[in-house]
């Protein structure tokens, strides 16, 4: 927005004076606008949805997978427990944060037609994966790639361990992706470590 300020400052100078600059400095000032729709299109998505604390990581996540079927022409699919709504607001933000991530990559990477989010109780805990039916990768080059500052496969692992949760990444070329991730319903609303003093409160990210 500085940077559009500033060109409108040298816009403005150059109207005053002769015009045969105007036409150039016009079009980069689009560009510009351009470039920070885009960036601020990036940082709305990144955004918490307010609808994930206000209703639920169910009807949150069932907004997001609505737009991104629209957006991509990709098949997709939710089913979850209702039961997911019942662990605590950190667990609960991973779920959503490891779903949209994968989400994501399957967009960008996978060339897929159909991609699944299922969420189920299993032996005690929240059980979520995330399958399409893509190209899929050679997993032993998943961490050997250039690094990213986006949230990355690796971003998902470390926010899973945070919450001292299960994380796998099961791929093979021409076999599309899944993306399982567990959360003990110990950590459940209700459950032993709500109390804990070593909770760390009202983290959102
Ligand atoms: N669902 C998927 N289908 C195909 N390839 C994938 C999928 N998810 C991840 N990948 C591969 O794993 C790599 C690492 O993913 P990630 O850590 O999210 O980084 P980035 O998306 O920034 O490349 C990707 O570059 C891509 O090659
Ligand atoms: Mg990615």
């Amino acid at each position: 927005m500085t940077g559009i300020n500033i060109r409108l400052a040298t816009l403005k100078k150059a109207a005053a004076h002769d015009t045969k600059d105007l036409e150039e400095h016009i079009a980069s000032t689009q560009h510009l606008v351009e470039h920070s729709v885009k960036i601020i299109h990036q940082f709305a998505r990144e955004l918490r949805p307010a609808v994930l604390d206000d209703l639920g990581l169910i009807p949150a996540l069932n907004t997001f997978m609505k737009h991104f079927g629209e957006e991509t022409g990709i098949r997709v699919r939710l089913s979850a427990v209702a039961e997911v709504e019942c662990v605590n607001g950190d667990e609960r933000t991973v779920l959503y944060r490891v779903a949209q991530e994968a989400l994501t990559n399957i967009a960008r990477h996978a060339h897929a037609r159909r991609a699944d989010v299922e969420i189920q109780k299993l032996d005690g805990a929240i059980c979520m994966t995330i399958t399409d039916d893509g190209k899929g990768f050679q997993q032993e080059r998943l961490f050997h790639g250039k690094k990213s500052n986006r949230l990355g496969v690796l971003g998902m692992r470390e926010r899973v361990d945070m919450v001292k949760g299960n994380f796998t990444v099961q791929s093979a070329p021409g076999k599309g992706t899944t993306i399982r991730v567990q959360v003990p319903l110990a950590n459940a609303r209700g459950g032993a470590a709500e109390n804990s003093p070593m909770e760390s409160g009202n983290t959102k990210v």
